[in-house]
């Protein structure tokens, strides 16, 4: 999945980087809590690690559960295969994404929105209505709701009508918009272990949370996450946002996240850093990111020995207001806590 600051092209220099330094995973507790799309969690679960994540994202913890939480398809009333097909069978309704995010559903209201053809977004509407239902009367287990819930948000962003975030849609149709919209099943990886997911901001949970490592991949510049990514979140809680603007976006006004903003952003990760209950701490951060490189190396002293390791990476590129294409350094600064 296309993701800004997704660590997916980064991951042998994290993993090399931890196995210097901490050696071998398999065995130790190691978190992840700022987990977005879950591809550092899920090569700390693959390593053999037992594994906790965070994400004050919604579909990130669908994501969550369907990849690192669950070991095994989870206990309830309908089985996980039967789920997925009942769901793919479905007959597409006229509801919240047909009317908001599609041209038809939109036509003559004050804004046009082009971000799913008519058939999927009706598709949507009737897989979320019936996972509501299926929900509320207990036929599905919590653990069930957000796996299938993550194979919707996988199938959404491939036939959605955007260059990489839902920042915005496309005025010309991209060839993803007339895929069909076809939820599929997750395979899961058995690591042994009863592992975490949690949906929380970050800085109340550093008290409910310990282990040996600590991975810390906060945002590097001041986009808030919330607006980029507000259709799958609109997707898992199916709860009629009152939305706005041209780009339909969610209110997220209480989820403006301190590590997106200047002054913010240094004081927030090093009270994450002092708080955490991790002898271990791994932090991801980009060379243009808004906090000062020296600084944060000046304050996580305080807290322990501190090294930085470095790589030459290409940056996240979205066509369509996104950032340039050149090469950003990345860092994984390696706290040992005293
Ligand atoms: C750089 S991204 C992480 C990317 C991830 N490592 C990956 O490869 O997909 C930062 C993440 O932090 C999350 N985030 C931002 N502020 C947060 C907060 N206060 N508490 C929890 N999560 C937060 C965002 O939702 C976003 O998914």
């Amino acid at each position: 999945m296309r993701y800004i600051g997704s660590k997916a092209r980064i991951l042998g220099f994290i993993s090399e980087t931890i196995n210097q330094t901490f050696g071998p995973l398999k065995g130790a507790v190691a978190a992840d809590l700022f987990t977005g799309t879950c591809c550092v969690a899920e090569m700390f679960k693959a390593q053999g690690a037992q594994v906790i994540t965070n994400d004050y994202l919604r579909f990130s913890y669908a994501l969550q559960v369907a990849k690192v939480k669950l070991n095994a398809e989870p206990a309830s009333r309908i089985l996980y295969e039967e789920a997925l097909a009942e769901l793919n069978a479905l007959e597409g309704i006229e509801g919240f994404f047909f009317e908001e995010y599609t041209l038809e559903g939109t036509a003559g209201a004050p804004y046009a929105r082009n971000y799913f053809s008519s058939g999927n977004a009706k598709k949507i509407d009737a897989v979320c209505t019936c996972l509501a239902r299926w929900r509320s009367r207990g036929d599905i287990s919590s653990d069930m709701f957000h796996l299938l819930s993550a194979s919707l948000v996988d199938t959404v962003t491939k036939v959605s009508n955007i260059s990489g975030t839902y920042g915005a849609f496309l005025k010309i149709d991209d060839h993803r918009k007339f895929k069909p919209l076809e939820l599929r099943p997750f395979t899961f990886a058995d690591n042994g272990f009863e592992n975490l997911a949690y949906c929380q901001d970050i800085m109340d949970l550093m008290e409910d949370v310990t282990g040996d490592l600590l991975y810390l991949d906060p945002p590097y510049n001041s986009r808030q996450y919330p607006p980029y990514y507000h259709i799958l979140e609109t997707a898992v809680l199916y709860d009629a946002p009152p939305i706005y603007g041209l780009t339909g976006r969610r209110p997220y006004k209480d989820q403006l996240s301190p590590f997106c903003i200047k002054e913010k952003a240094l004081p927030a990760l090093l009270d994450v850093v002092r708080r955490a209950r991790f002898p271990h701490i791994y932090i991801s951060y980009s060379m243009d990111g808004i906090m000062d490189y020296q600084e944060l190396c000046k304050g996580l002293s305080s807290m322990g020995k501190v090294q930085s390791y470095f790589k030459p990476h290409r940056r996240f590129k979205s066509n369509n207001g996104g950032e340039g294409g050149g090469p950003v350094k990345e860092i994984i600064i390696y706290v040992q806590k005293r």
